[in-house]
């Protein structure tokens, strides 16, 4: 038994660690697997960050007290309404922490982003994962009635969309939280942000990981109702934003242009390789998201079309699991990051 073994509890021993995508060293691969932004974050954020560099002798605001209030101002809601997190990752994890008991169910539809299982899994959920293609709640979703319900919109690794209309009936019906996973909600989907008010079970969750090109940061935010989001402050870090990240993402938003802008510049990319790729021969959904995913079966599958890349310079992501072994899922890069890709693909 390898030491260590038995230490930890049986529910986490039973249990797969999330596994991420590979991050190499910088600058050996062109890269497409991760879903980041291609292009810097605006110049504002450096300047807050040394700004902020001198005051870190001490603890930062216990509820990134500027930064919620910046984003109730952007997005329009009341500060109580923000919760803030180191990345979305832990919110998702908070929200779990807070509502989920031993046996509980957690359901969403798959494929999906797969933290939602590894979180599930580490607080003693039942999970419920029911097969779709992304662009709908399924049937048994709904017939869960889980005490939390993923919805990734767009999903991850489709780039799929889900209407704001199946979005609000499903919380309407659902007695436990609905959690909107917005991600990559700013590269192209109506924001169930509109709707939130009209759902005090509804949560809608962001990254400033993707369209603010801050994933290095590690910043999210929670949307919810006040007396919700109080809750759950109760299962939080007490200090889990630094001062440098809170001065970060209060820049950010103050740049907001700067974002629309990159994000623009990722949306008519996204047009091109689709086309291109389509031009190919390949399989390519419709994506509202910065990534897309191309179906192989015309290459012979995913894993030969994400080797042949490799050996190119250009890592994608391959996933080895039911029913993704059938493609890839690109990144959007660079115009010229994405012509390598499409040369070797020969799109
Ligand atoms: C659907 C989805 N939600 C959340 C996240 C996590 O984002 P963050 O970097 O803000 O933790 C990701 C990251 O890839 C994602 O794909």
């Amino acid at each position: 038994m390898a030491r260590g073994t038995g230490l930890v509890s049986s529910r986490v021993a039973a249990m797969h660690g999330y596994t991420p995508g590979e991050q190499p060293q910088a600058g050996r691969l062109i890269k497409l697997n991760t879903n980041e932004n291609p292009y810097p974050c605006s110049p504002l954020v450096a300047g807050a960050i040394a700004d902020e560099a001198r005051s870190l002798q001490l603890y930062p605001s216990p509820n990134a007290d500027a930064l919620r209030a910046k984003a109730a101002q952007v997005y329009r809601v009341a500060p109580e309404q923000v919760l803030v997190g180191n990345g979305s990752d832990e919110v998702l994890a908070m929200i779990l922490r807070a509502c989920v008991l031993d046996g509980d169910a957690v359901a969403y539809a798959v494929p999906t982003y797969s933290l939602y299982r590894t979180l599930a899994q580490s607080v003693g959920a039942r999970v419920v994962e029911i097969a779709a293609d992304g662009s709908a709640i399924p049937r048994g979703v709904a017939d869960a009635r889980a005490r939390v319900t993923f919805v990734c919109t767009p999903n991850s690794p489709t780039g799929r969309a889900i209407a704001l209309d199946a979005i609000a009936e499903f919380a309407r019906s659902a007695d436990g939280v609905v959690v909107v996973d917005e991600a990559y909600a700013d590269f192209g989907t109506a924001t169930a942000l509109t709707i939130l008010a009209d759902h005090p079970n509804m949560v809608v969750t962001r990254s400033f990981s993707k369209s603010f090109s801050l994933a290095g940061l590690r910043l999210g935010l929670a949307f919810g109702h006040a007396d919700f989001l109080a809750e759950l402050l109760k299962v939080k870090d007490s200090y889990n934003i630094s001062r440098l990240a809170i001065a970060a993402g209060v820049a950010a938003l103050d740049d907001y242009a700067w974002m629309q802008s990159n994000v623009s510049r990722v949306r008519a990319t996204r047009a091109r390789v689709t086309a291109r790729l389509r031009a190919a021969g390949f399989r390519v959904e419709d994506s509202s998201a910065n990534f897309v995913w191309v179906d192989c079966s015309s290459a012979g599958g995913g894993r030969p079309v994400y080797d042949k890349l490799r050996a190119a310079g250009v890592l994608v992501r391959y996933f080895d699991v039911e029913g993704l072994r059938g493609g890839i899922r690109a990144s959007i890069g660079t115009d010229e990051q994405m012509d390598v890709m499409l040369a070797v693909l020969g799109g």
